[in-house]
């Protein structure tokens, strides 16, 4: 027997009341969020009863609610789906805090704000989730290497410098985040609403959970670090004998990290960093002809 919470505006399926589902005081949670479980109540009857494909459309300004309306739907989704696999639905809540770690930093506006665009569709048979599908588009991507006062680069730094053990740290050779360039022009590294340490701690949860291996995880960790050493390297002018100006690289250590850490020859790292080649098409040059 289903259960009305609010007479006349949504029949909620038992399998919502139950506490195992909600928690003891998850009834009086649900009456307060209902016109989203009420959304997703429609489009998963929409789909049981009538067999049509439905559509949940999130909008509004940042720090509105999209991000947190979006992961209360596909909870409620999770939670009335007939399937029997509870890993596919893990998986797909738990790329979630992936998303977030990667994609959401903090802004003026909003401490976990979403710097990407997202269309998530999740596949059902037969009232049953058996798959989702991620396409994310626009990631801000000039926020890796500069921030404005207030704000943070992206979550993951922070979590994972917080988060690492300490051997890692030494592994990676890694700092606090307020040595580094590109985590520390926002001001403050810290966000006194959110935990770093254990939002790893999720992170790394979560990648378990998406069977990221342990050499996967570990490349990651690398080419991060190595966003935070490129951010640390400083050139300087040189001059040649013919006046030409040039560039060096002055912080060799940040670049032997680089090199170590993405297996890479320090010559040709600083090639790279120092010198640019210009690559000219030969086509004929059409001009006006002298007397
Ligand atoms: N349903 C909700 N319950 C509790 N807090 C919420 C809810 N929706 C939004 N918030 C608060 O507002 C903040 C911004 O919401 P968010 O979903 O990140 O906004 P948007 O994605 O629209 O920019 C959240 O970090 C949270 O503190
Ligand atoms: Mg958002």
């Amino acid at each position: 027997m289903a259960t009305e919470v609010r007479e006349g505006t949504l029949v909620l399926p038992d399998e919502l009341v139950d506490t195992e589902v909600l928690g003891e005081e998850g009834l009086e949670d649900m009456i307060n969020l209902i016109h989203l479980f009420a959304i997703g109540n429609a489009a998963y009857s929409g789909l049981v009863k009538e067999a049509h494909n439905q559509v949940v459309v999130i909008s509004g300004e940042s720090g509105a609610g999209k991000t947190e309306s979006t992961k209360l739907i596909m909870q409620y989704l999770a939670a009335v789906n007939k399937g029997s696999n509870s890993i596919i639905t893990e998986q797909i809540l738990e790329a979630n805090p992936l998303l977030e770690s990667f994609g959401n930093a903090k802004t003026i506006r909003n401490d976990n704000s979403s710097r990407f665009g997202k269309y998530v569709e999740l596949y059902f048979r037969r009232g049953a989730i058996v798959g989702a599908k991620t396409s994310e588009y626009l990631l801000e991507k000039s926020r890796i290497v500069s921030q404005a006062a207030d704000e943070r680069n992206y979550h993951v730094f922070y979590e994972l410098l917080k988060g690492l053990t300490e051997e890692e740290m030494k592994k990676y050779g890694l700092k606090s985040a307020s040595q580094y360039f590109y985590l520390n022009q926002g001001g403050s590294c810290d966000i006194a609403s959110k935990n770093d340490e254990e939002d790893f701690r999720k992170l790394r949860g979560a990648m378990e959970i998406l069977s990221f291996t342990t050499k996967e995880q570990e490349s990651i960790y690398r080419i991060l670090a190595c966003v935070l050493h490129v951010g640390n390297i400083y050139f300087s002018r040189t001059q040649n004998a013919h006046q030409h100006e040039g560039v060096e690289v002055s912080s060799v250590a940040e670049m032997k990290w680089v090199a170590y850490l993405l297996e890479l020859s320090e010559d040709s790292l600083k090639e790279a960093f120092t010198m640019k080649v210009t690559v000219r098409l030969s086509r004929p040059l059409h001009s006006q002809s002298n007397m």
